[in-house]
């Protein structure tokens, strides 16, 4: 009986035993860390025993099979190379430079970390699974490992990440996220024009640049044994993506391409500290909740631009909960200001009637789920799309960064709560994003586990994902077609000079009597 539940016990023990998973989150950003830490915390729970390298922790003791290597020095890449103030006025080209060095900046703090290099440098290093950050080309240097591998990132998948699970690209049916366009229903000519150019420099940036600049990188710090990331990317067995078609075009996808669009990253309420509290629930007028997010810093407004926020508020019949870190200006009566502030229980209080966003998805996720309009001031990245398609949706009106000023600030906020369509809408829009068969994050640790059984996802690859880039646009059929018709071409018109010239012998004379007499 003894020897039966032990032998029972090391059955069970072998079938549930934990894997191993190394979770990489590169992104100096506190939006794209939490979208992850619900994974890391249920897989760890789950008994398997995870490995994170991370620029915010968890930092929570009770998790004992999870094990965060945090690399905080990585803000400073991004302080060092701010590519987001770049692309807000000077063109995408330099925005994509310095995205260049940003990412060897990033990888030579995170590399050099102690923890990481014994992680790398040490032999007896394995993993059932490396999940990481799909951002940067470098970083799939993870998949070295000989394991499976999962891609994911906080957003959309950029460009090369898309093209090696398979999945169709197409500029005017999904335009890059980084792109300006107005409405991606009805580009204008020349939306159509900068977005297929896009799409071609992306190609050819990676083509010529990126990789040989990214596998140098590898080699420097590898040696030479390093497959090149070209290479490393082809061992991606899954790539998931946060998208919502509240938020986002559709995208046709295939089978290893898994969407986590609904709130992923949203935590159980958490009481709100007591001023903040006693602020919220005595507020006789409705609050608004003001904040552009992690990234957006102060000095993306001038001080004028950001005077005009608060003289706006000050002659509304409103509360205003201001996250922001502006200096030297006076802070009016109904104002309240604070350097941070838990945002999704914010949200979530029954006095906040608006948020006033930057349009990043996850805030945007957030105020949907409590079923919060919005006014929308994108600055960035995807910020300009994601706008446009919550102003499509009735929830949310836009607020041009450039056309900030009083009389539109205090337009836009007034519009937004006293017209009832604006809150009917977002309920209506919350019901949507939350009508799923399953949660995003039963849906995330269903595919790891899926992956994990199986030693990753082959049967869901795309031929796509293997071919050429000449193939793939057909490139090489329509050459020979093309070929095949000029000989064709060229053979018919010798056949009929050749004939015509004979004939012309022949018969001559007859031809050139005759035409004579018709002129
Ligand atoms: C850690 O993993 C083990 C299995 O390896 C599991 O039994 C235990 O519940 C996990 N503990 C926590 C706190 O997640
Ligand atoms: C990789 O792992 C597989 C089993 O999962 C093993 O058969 C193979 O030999 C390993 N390759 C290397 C290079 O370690
Ligand atoms: C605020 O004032 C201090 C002292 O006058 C000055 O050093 C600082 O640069 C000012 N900050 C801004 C954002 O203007
Ligand atoms: C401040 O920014 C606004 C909006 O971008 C601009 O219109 C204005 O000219 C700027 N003012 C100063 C003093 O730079």
């Amino acid at each position: 009986m003894l020897v039966n539940s032990v032998l029972l016990l090391t059955i069970v023990g072998t079938c549930t035993r934990g894997a191993k998973i190394l979770g990489v989150v590169t992104s100096p950003s506190y939006s794209h860390q939490v979208v992850y830490q619900p994974i890391w915390k249920e897989l760890s729970l789950r008994g398997h025993q995870v490995t994170t390298i991370v620029t915010d922790g968890i930092n929570d003791p009770s998790l004992t099979n999870l094990t965060e290597i945090v690399i905080e020095e990585s803000y400073g890449s991004l302080k060092r190379h701010n590519f987001l103030d770049l692309h807000a006025d000077q063109g995408i080209m330099k925005m994509f430079a310095e995205i260049g060095y940003y990412f060897r900046d990033l990888y030579e703090v995170q590399f050099n970390d102690a923890r990481v290099k014994k992680i790398i440098n040490d032999p007896k290093s394995n993993f059932d699974l490396v999940i990481f950050e799909a951002i940067g080309a470098p970083f799939v240097y993870f998949a070295k490992f000989n394991c499976s591998v999962i891609a994911m990132t906080s957003m959309d998948a950029a460009f090369p990440y898309s093209q090696v699970m398979g999945n169709p690209g197409h500029p005017l049916v999904n335009p890059s996220y980084m792109l300006k366009i107005e409405d991606s229903e009805h580009f204008t000519f020349k939306e159509k024009l900068a977005s297929i150019t896009n799409y071609w420099v992306c190609i050819a940036l990676s083509w010529f640049k990126f990789d040989a600049f990214f596998d140098e990188m590898n080699r420097q710090h590898f040696g030479n044994n390093i497959p090149p990331i070209n290479e490393l990317f082809k061992r991606i067995d899954m790539l998931f993506v946060v998208s919502n078609p509240i938020f986002q075009d559709n995208r046709a996808v295939n089978p290893n391409t898994i969407t986590l669009g609904a709130g992923l990253h949203i935590k159980p309420p958490q009481p709100l500290p007591k001023d903040l509290k006693d602020f919220l629930d005595n507020s006789p007028v409705p609050v608004v909740y003001f904040s552009l997010g992690t990234n957006v810093k102060g000095n993306l407004l001038n001080q004028t631009t950001k005077a005009e926020f608060y003289k706006a508020f000050s002659e509304l019949p409103y509360k205003f909960l201001v996250k922001v870190d502006w200096e030297n200006l006076t802070i009016p009566k109904n104002v309240k200001v604070a350097r941070w502030l838990p945002q999704q229980d914010v949200l979530r209080h029954a006095n906040v009637k608006l948020f006033i966003t930057q349009g990043g998805l996850q805030s945007l996720q957030e105020a949907v789920t409590n079923a919060i309009p919005m006014v929308g001031i994108p600055f960035f990245g995807d910020q300009f799309q994601n706008v446009q398609k919550i102003v499509k949706r009735g929830i949310a009106v836009k607020l041009h960064r450039h056309e900030i000023s009083k009389e539109t600030i205090k337009n836009a906020i007034t519009k937004v709560l006293t017209d009832p369509t604006y809150k009917q809408k977002v309920e209506e829009m919350r019901d949507l994003m939350y009508d799923e068969p399953m949660t995003s994050l039963d849906k995330a640790i269903w595919w790891i586990e899926y992956v994990l059984r199986h030693k990753g996802a082959p049967l869901f690859k795309s031929n796509a994902a293997n071919m050429p880039m000449y193939e793939y646009l057909m490139l090489d059929v329509i050459g020979a077609v093309l070929a095949f018709l000029i000989v064709l071409s060229v053979f018919i018109k010798l056949i009929y000079k050749s004939l015509k010239f004979i004939l012309s012998r022949l018969i001559g004379g007859y031809f050139v009597k005759s035409k004579k007499k018709r002129d």
